[in-house]
């Protein structure tokens, strides 16, 4: 049995919050009906719906409730956004970058196999987004630019104001308008997300990142943006989303984002304080790590580090029987035994990339779940480095 049991993969999912738990739970068992019947369970609902997009658009400073579409998650957000406004424009052309979610770069992907064009931009070492090659890359066919705004593996904000106004520039001059879609999955609820300020048309959310529920997520879609429906069926969600809304998870998403955006500050500097103290832990107990998160400029939750010879899932395997809840890479793509791409476009040549643990801090960590971190670990990478030849040989 663990000594003490620590989730330090929250980037992957949080837990759902008691308090978002108890707003979603009338809509379970008394509130329960279709939001489009017309009866007055129905009409109930409905209530709940439109006071949830209206405190929704209010929390990312959107211009209107209009602009909030509601998902099923981010993944469904991302498609929509990409191959909506496309089919919608009859676009051609997409610009991304190469550390996107594969949410991002298998649509994308996809999207190749269907004749458009798909330009991937190299980042720097810290995962920034060449801006060079970006504008480099824009062409009067060039209809979307979908960029992320912090990277789900090491953190990286992206300049998204930035970007922003290259593209409002171009657009100034140009007929066929560029729209500008932003991944913000791993960044709502710890910035807060102004959809104005940032510039963007469309911007994707998932609830279960900021300890609202599975299975919910949001897409902002700025007013006189056109996107088509990616499923066909009823009315719903202004037609781009058929299907009978998902009131519970939709009022707890809401309500999630609200406590997350009113603890921004203090969550921040927690995080801050407690990822500094593993950070440092780390470089002064364990010899040849390498951190790989830019603290200059990332979002507070995430620690990515490299161990010299050591196998990133056998760290994995050792330090989750011991209670530790860590991840070698983006929970979709563990498993694979693929060095990670994030960690490859950033220069990291593929063995020190193999050796890589994420660490995702959360609300519920303390200073004690760094601390036994730190008492566990160090002997874990001696442990796995002792069984390396590659190790022993140096
Ligand atoms: C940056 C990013 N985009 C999209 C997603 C997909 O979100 P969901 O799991 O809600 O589909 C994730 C999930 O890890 C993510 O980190």
């Amino acid at each position: 049995m663990a000594k003490r049991k620590v989730y330090l993969d929250n980037s992957a999912t949080t837990y759902t919050r008691p308090e978002v738990v108890e707003a979603m739970l009338p809509y379970y068992t008394n509130i329960y009906g279709n939001a489009s019947s017309v009866h007055s369970f129905g009409q109930d609902a409905k209530n709940a719906l439109t006071e949830a997009r209206k405190k929704f658009a209010q929390l990312i400073n959107a211009e209107s409730s209009d602009e909030i579409i509601f998902t099923s998650c981010g993944t469904e957000s991302d498609n929509m956004a990409i191959i909506g406004l496309l089919e919608a424009t009859n676009g051609k052309h997409i610009i991304t970058s190469q550390l996107e979610h594969h949410a991002v770069l298998h649509t994308c992907k996809y999207l190749e196999t269907c004749g458009y064009k798909v330009d991937y931009i190299p980042v720097d070492s810290s995962g920034i987004i060449k801006l060079d090659v970006l504008k480099e890359k824009i062409t009067d066919d060039t209809t979307i630019i979908s960029i992320m705004h912090a990277n789900n593996e090491i953190g990286v904000i992206e300049p998204i104001e930035e970007i922003s106004k290259i593209i409002k520039e171009l657009n100034s001059t140009r007929k066929n308008q560029i729209f500008f879609h932003t991944d913000a999955v791993q960044t709502a609820g710890k910035i807060k997300l102004d959809v104005q300020k940032l510039g963007i048309d469309l911007l994707s959310v998932s609830a279960h990142k900021f300890y609202g529920p599975k299975g919910v997520g949001a897409l902002y879609v700025k007013q006189g943006t056109k996107i088509s429906p990616i499923l066909h069926g009823g009315h719903h969600e202004n037609g781009l989303k058929p299907g009978t809304e998902n009131i519970a998870g939709i009022v707890g998403m809401t309500k999630a984002l609200e406590l997350a955006n009113n603890e921004i500050e203090s969550e921040n500097k927690k995080c801050s304080m407690l990822r500094e103290k593993l950070k440092t832990g780390i470089l002064n107990l364990i010899p040849k790590s390498i951190i790989n998160t830019d603290f200059s400029n990332s979002v507070s939750s995430i620690l990515n580090v490299s161990f010299e010879s050591v196998e990133g899932e056998s760290l994995l395997l050792m330090l989750d029987m011991q209670g530790i809840a860590v991840s070698t890479g983006s929970a979709c793509a563990s498993g694979s035994t693929e060095p990670s791409y994030v960690l490859k476009s950033i220069g990291l040549d593929p063995v020190t990339a193999q050796g890589t643990i994420r660490f995702s801090l959360g609300r519920q960590n303390t200073h004690e779940d760094i601390a036994y971190v730190l008492e566990v670990l160090p002997k874990i990478v001696e442990k796995v480095r002792q069984m390396s030849p590659v190790w022993n040989k140096r």
